[in-house]
């Protein structure tokens, strides 16, 4: 793997030739007098919840190792970083970082991961699900990152390739892979390609404390910069951080179960999302025990959203690319919420990819909803749906039950309050909100 890592300490000699935003932001924030130190492992905390399961502990390090950078933003540091990082472990290829057992690694620095996207497409890590790579990947056993330093994915050549041709594999900044117990916190992420990060096949994960980031600067946006994406996975929790980015603020894929999100400030996002699912023919999708509670939501296409494809769908329109597959949405909960110019303050469907209402009742989803509640929901919807400020679409009442809706108080800029589209629900449990029949688009 190719990476420049600058270590705080060295850095404030190379501000004058800086020229990456990224890089001058982290600069702008080094506090006066650089200590050497090691920092201290944050000791996490869970407000208002607790994780769904308790977390393994994480015992003190007896053993210091200092990777420092050759710091000229040349160099590329990654094999010293690797060095150090064996001297625990196993094995591993480059920047395979699967084989770390109880170890802390303490990022203080800026690190940059290079621009050369024709090195990234043959080297990156393929994850297989939806075609994603990820620039390194994380795993093992207890393992905890933190340190108030910054990831810089260098996005904006990736944004520019990208609108020329959407083939090209985009890395994701941050890809935590089998990991199991561990933590990532206190850290800043900047300019990822794509998702800013994939948590797969992993249990007992904590995210805390992580600042994301990332416009393009070019007429090209910055596409699919979700937040946090989950995938076969369990006990995750991500708290106390603040994202401004594009896409999806967290989304829940397949197999995503026991999730706790709390304390999160997004804006310019999708919302947080369960799916989509069942967009596959032959595959199970579970998402299963989530709770989402105080979530401000600014700027955003949805602030609760839960997207299942329709059942199989033989020689239907060409819109219609997938779903079929099987699978649940079970007691997932949405609590204590703000939103501000968001498009839809919910946004249910069982039709997805099907805008056609009709045709998706004539092949029902495989891929049941069984309990959502979504409890304190407060705020100003944007003029894209006015006077609607809500959705919520089942394909058919057999394979959807008990979504919840109560304290329900979101105003559309016209004035009209709580008017959602509703189809195939039992409109007496949407408490407070007035329902119009859904119209096709
Ligand atoms: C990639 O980064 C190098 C400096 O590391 C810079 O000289 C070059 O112009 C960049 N290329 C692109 C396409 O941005
Ligand atoms: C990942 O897949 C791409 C496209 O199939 C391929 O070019 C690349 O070499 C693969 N990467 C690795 C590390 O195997
Ligand atoms: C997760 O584990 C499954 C089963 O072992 C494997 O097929 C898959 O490649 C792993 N990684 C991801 C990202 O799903
Ligand atoms: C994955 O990439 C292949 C080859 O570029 C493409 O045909 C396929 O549609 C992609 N799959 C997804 C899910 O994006
Ligand atoms: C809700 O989140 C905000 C940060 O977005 C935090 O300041 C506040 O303490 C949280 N409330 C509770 C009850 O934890
Ligand atoms: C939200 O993002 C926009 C950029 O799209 C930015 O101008 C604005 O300051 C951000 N607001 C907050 C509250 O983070
Ligand atoms: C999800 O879990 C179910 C039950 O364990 C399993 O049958 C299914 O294959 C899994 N799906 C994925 C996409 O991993
Ligand atoms: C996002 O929301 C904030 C606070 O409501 C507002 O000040 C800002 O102008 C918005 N940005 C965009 C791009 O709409
Ligand atoms: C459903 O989720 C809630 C938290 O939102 C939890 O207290 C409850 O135990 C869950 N129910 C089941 C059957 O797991
Ligand atoms: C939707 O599908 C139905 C049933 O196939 C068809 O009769 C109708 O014309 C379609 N509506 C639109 C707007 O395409």
């Amino acid at each position: 793997m190719q990476l420049k890592s600058s270590i705080a300490a060295l850095l404030q000699c190379l501000a004058a030739s800086a020229t990456w935003t990224a890089y001058e932001e982290y600069l702008s924030g080094l506090p006066k007098h650089i200590s050497r130190r090691p920092s201290h492992r944050p000791s996490l905390t869970f407000k208002p919840n607790e994780p769904w399961n308790p977390l393994p502990s994480s015992p003190p390090r007896h053993k210091t190792c200092y990777v420092h950078s050759h710091d000229d933003l040349k160099t590329d540091d990654s094999k010293y970083i690797l060095e150090a990082l064996r001297e625990w472990g196993d094995i591993g290829t480059a920047l395979n970082l699967q084989f770390l057992k109880h170890i802390d690694i303490d990022i203080q620095a800026y690190i940059q991961l290079t621009n050369d996207t024709a090195y990234w497409q043959s080297h990156a890590f393929n994850q297989t699900f939806q075609n994603a790579t990820t620039f390194f990947q994380l795993g093992g056993t207890d393992v905890n990152v933190y340190g108030g330093g910054m990831l810089d994915g260098n996005g904006q050549v990736w944004y520019d390739l990208y609108a020329e041709d959407i083939y090209i594999l985009r890395p994701i900044l941050v890809g935590v892979i089998d990991l199991h117990s561990g933590s990532i916190s206190n850290l800043c992420w900047r300019y990822s390609p794509q998702w800013y990060s994939l948590t797969a096949n992993s249990t007992d994960v904590v995210f805390s404390g992580i600042d994301v980031s990332g416009y393009s600067q070019s007429s090209n946006t910055a596409k699919n910069t979700d937040g946090w994406d989950t995938y076969r996975s369990s006990n995750i929790v991500i708290q106390d951080s603040v994202i401004n980015n594009g896409d999806d603020c967290v989304s829940f894929k397949p197999n995503s179960t026991e999730i706790l999100v709390q304390n999160l400030h997004c804006n310019g996002s999708h919302g947080i999302s369960v799916g989509s699912l069942g967009q596959y023919a032959g595959e199970t999708d579970i998402v299963e025990n989530v709770l989402v509670t105080n979530i401000t939501m600014f700027n955003a296409s949805d602030m609760t959203r839960i997207k299942v494809w329709p059942g199989s769908a033989a020689a239907l329109s060409g819109d219609l690319q997938g779903g079929g597959g099987t699978g649940r949405v079970s007691n997932i909960s949405y609590t204590d919420m703000a939103i501000s110019n968001v498009d839809y303050a919910i946004e249910i469907t069982q039709c997805y990819g099907q805008n056609n209402f009709t045709l998706c009742n004539e092949y029902p989803s495989k891929l049941s909803i069984e309990g959502v509640k979504i409890a304190g929901l407060k705020g100003s919807t944007s003029v894209n749906y006015e006077p609607v400020s809500g959705y919520v679409v089942c394909s058919s009442p057999e394979v959807c039950s008990g979504i919840e809706v109560e304290d329900i108080d979101v105003v559309a800029p016209d004035g009209t309050r709580n008017l959602f589209e509703c189809g195939n629900v039992d409109e007496s449990l949407l408490q407070g909100v007035t329902c119009k029949p859904v119209q096709d688009d």
